[in-house]
């Protein structure tokens, strides 16, 4: 038995778990008015403020009934209330007819942006620039904010290792490092230092936990983790949020191991309140607590009440279990106004800090910020920034300027789509499309023919039209991938190939001899197998949002170099799935040199297990491309890769160090890389495990050294009794322009 460290004999390494959690601090005068308050609230009202009620994103005049329960101070929060004056409407009512004026607190999802529309998370995600992130939250929080918004159900932190999940598009990736470095950017991004500014919003860690886990990549499906990969992967980020000072977290859809999040006082209690010390409020996802009854937890509302309400959960989204239940839970004994009054103290101080008592109506004095030229232009980088080169052969892009084009595919010129999922404010109409942006550059040197009315169409109806243009081009510019509708809440795909004709087209197109450049806005990574080979040139664009036109005719003509990274896995084919990078070794890990190829096996050959390792007989073992992956127009050698000691003490840091140097004709931008691998624990542990990125812009002949380091803490895990533990051992380490490839060393900690 390895003698492992435990973190709390090595004083030094508690830094990180002791890492300051914002929301945990107590303010003295705000606890004090929460307490002068809860003791004139009646039960009614306490049980209010545990209750948000949802209108649907198109609601646009009031219920009575929702004013009503307002005025009788039955609800604590209500989400999707439109516009800023129905909000002061109901904040008035709130606050001068209820029985105590408690301030209501109005969420939206403003998930990537109001009104103008940043990348999808995931697309914000292969920025790997957590100031990008920030940038776009708060602008997001400047703008929802002057409709009277002060609370976003984002960042969603759900680590996401399957693309059929449809919600891929809203996560931050597939790795616990790089969604903890952006869930960290969320949340001062929305929140700032101070969330009682008018122009801040709380931020919500969602959905708690390990909804990306879903099995077979099926939105809802259940998920099973062991304690360790949800400690040591699916937790990481919402650790991060938290420790950041998030003020809420909002619970998961799934069960996990068998017991829905709503339910769970293990993550609930024992984790968020016990260890993490977790002092904002808990809200439950859409009537999740209520579809534990569906889940076959609960055997009806009241149960689902009992379970959530004693597993900490402290408001409920939309269904009415809590108002209906609490009352007579509490008149037998299962629940108890102690506890409903810690729900409360929650909630009220989240209201307190966000100033909500002092100033609970929308600040009209400042002027909308609505689609500012600055926010547009933000939105803009985060879109450049965001997207992938994956291939670009005889260096076709960027394309010359003289070059004449026929611009092909169903996402060329689609508003609505190139914002991707989760957009209720952002217009079509103030969305920029490639076309509008590429015909301004290029003229009569462009011409249009859609080929296909929307991702799915599957008619070949405008094929010959297409097909004549590309002839008289000198380059196809083709505009695929999916509808905004087909990635996001309850979009799984099994099948993640590019949908309709669209391949089809692809390889009608490919007979005219022209190069094609395939341009892909969708939410997901898309397998390629059918027409990779047909293409000349590939970039990611993911859903880039208002300003996809701008960002990617900047990208294409070279007025801006590619430096987006893949913040996942990208897949061969979905029988790959679930692929990821930091994955185990197995006994029998799979080599180049062990890899059978199908095709290569004799027709009757004898019985054997071909190759004895890890692979599939068709497709292999490695993705399409990996975590980390992207090219861009110029080229980075990296050198010289040192480590400052081969022995490293516990208590002590050791430095890894590498010279990158632009080889290429052209300034470029690198994301250098920094990847661990601890040999041999207790557990066994990742091939590698992303622990650092910095981001360095060269110019052609120029060089720097890129320097990483690393303490005892970075390397800390889980073991067998579920300690956090760092143990001593042969560690080996890389500096490199993905999670495959890279310069290696190593060292020992003992
Ligand atoms: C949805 C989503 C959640 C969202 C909430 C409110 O079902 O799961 O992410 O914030 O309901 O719209």
């Amino acid at each position: 038995m390895r003698i492992a460290l435990l973190k709390l004999l090595v004083p030094i390494l508690l830094i990180p778990s002791l890492a300051y959690n914002q929301s945990a601090d107590p303010n003295p005068s705000i606890e004090k008015s929460i307490d002068s308050i809860l003791g004139k609230m009646s039960l009614t009202e306490k049980i209010g403020q545990a209750s948000q009620r949802g209108t649907s994103s198109r609601v646009k005049i009031l219920p009575e009934e929702l004013k009503q329960a307002v005025r009788e101070g039955r609800v604590g929060s209500v989400l999707n209330v439109l516009d800023r004056n129905n909000v002061d409407e109901l904040q008035r009512i709130a606050i001068k007819e209820s029985p105590h004026g408690i301030p209501i607190l109005f969420g939206r999802d403003v998930i990537h942006g109001y009104k103008t529309i940043f990348p999808i998370p995931l697309g914000q995600a292969a920025t790997w620039n957590p100031g990008i992130v920030e940038r776009g939250a708060a602008i997001a929080a400047e703008e929802a904010s002057t409709n009277g918004i002060r609370w976003t159900f984002a960042p969603m932190l759900d680590i996401s290792r399957d693309p059929r999940w449809g919600r891929i598009a809203e996560s931050a990736g597939e790795d616990p490092y790089l969604a903890s470095v952006l869930g960290r950017a969320y949340v001062k991004g929305f929140q700032g230092d101070d969330m009682s500014a008018p122009n801040k919003i709380a931020a919500c860690a969602k959905h708690f936990v390990g909804y990306g886990a879903a099995e077979g990549g099926r939105d809802y499906n259940s998920v099973m983790l062991s304690e360790n990969t949800l400690r040591d992967t699916y937790l990481k980020p919402f650790k991060a949020a938290i420790d950041a000072g998030i003020a809420t977290v909002m619970t998961s859809f799934n069960d996990i191991n068998g017991v829905p999040a709503s339910g769970n006082k293990f993550i609930l209690k024992t984790i968020l309140r016990g260890e993490w010390n977790f002092k904002g409020f808990v809200v439950s996802d859409w009537n999740s607590i209520t579809e534990m009854i569906a889940h076959g937890y609960c055997a009806d509302a009241k149960e689902a009440a009992f379970r959530a309400a004693n597993a900490g959960l402290d408001m409920e989204m939309t269904s009415t279990s809590y108002e209906n239940n609490l009352r007579e839970l509490i008149k037998e004994g299962r629940f108890t106004e102690a506890q409903l009054n810690d729900m409360v103290r929650n909630i009220l101080r989240i209201k307190f800090k966000l100033g909500l008592f002092k100033s609970p109506y929308v600040d009209r004095s400042r002027d909308e910020k609505l689609l500012s030229k600055q926010h547009l232009a933000d939105a803009k980088e985060a879109a450049v920034e965001s997207m992938v080169l994956l291939k670009n052969k005889n260096d076709i892009l960027p394309l010359s300027k003289n070059n004449k084009i026929d611009l092909i595919g169903p996402l060329a010129n689609a508003p609505h789509e190139q914002m991707g999922t989760w957009i209720f404010d952002g217009k079509d109409a103030d969305a920029i499309t490639p076309l509008t942006s590429l015909q301004a550059a290029l003229g009569k040197k462009l011409v249009f023919t859609p080929g296909l009315a929307n991702s799915r169409d599957r008619r070949d109806t405008g094929f010959k039209e297409a097909i004549a243009a590309a002839m008289k081009a000198d380059v196809i510019l083709f505009f695929g991938g999916e509808e905004s509708i087909l990635s996001g809440e309850a979009h799984s795909r099994a099948d993640i190939s590019l949908p309709g004709a669209q391949e089809q087209l692809i390889k009608a197109l490919k007979k005219t001899g022209r190069p094609i450049v395939l341009i892909i806005l969708a939410g997901r990574p898309i397998t390629l197998g059918n027409i990779l080979d047909d293409v000349d040139a590939i970039v990611m664009g993911w859903h880039p949002g208002t300003m996809a036109g701008p960002a990617i005719t900047d990208l294409l003509l070279g007025n801006a170099s590619p430096s987006g990274r893949l913040p996942v896995t990208w897949p061969k084919a979905v029988g790959q799935i679930p692929i990821y990078y930091n994955h185990f070794n197995t006994g029998r890990p799979a080599t180049a040199k062990t890899f059978v190829q199908l095709d290569s096996i004799p027709v009757g050959a004898w019985q054997s297990s071909l190759g004895n390792a890890s692979h599939y007989l068709d497709l292999g073992f490695e993705p399409q491309y990996p975590f980390g992956y992207g090219l861009q127009y110029t080229s980075f050698d990296y050198s010289n890769i040192m480590v400052s000691n081969a022995v490293v003490s516990m208590n002590g840091s050791v430095e890894v160090s590498a010279t990158i140097s632009n080889s290429g004709k052209r300034a470029g931008t690198e994301i250098v890389q920094f990847y661990v691998q601890d040999l041999v624990g207790d557990v066994v542990r990742p091939v590698r495990e992303l622990k650092g990125f910095k981001r360095i812009t060269l110019e052609p002949g120029q060089k720097q050294e890129v320097k990483f380091s690393l303490t005892a803490a970075d390397l800390s895990f889980h073991n067998q009794a579920m300690k956090e533990v760092t143990e001593p051992g042969k560690f080996k380490v890389w500096i490199g322009k993905n999670a495959s490839e890279g310069l290696e060393a190593a060292f020992e900690l003992k």
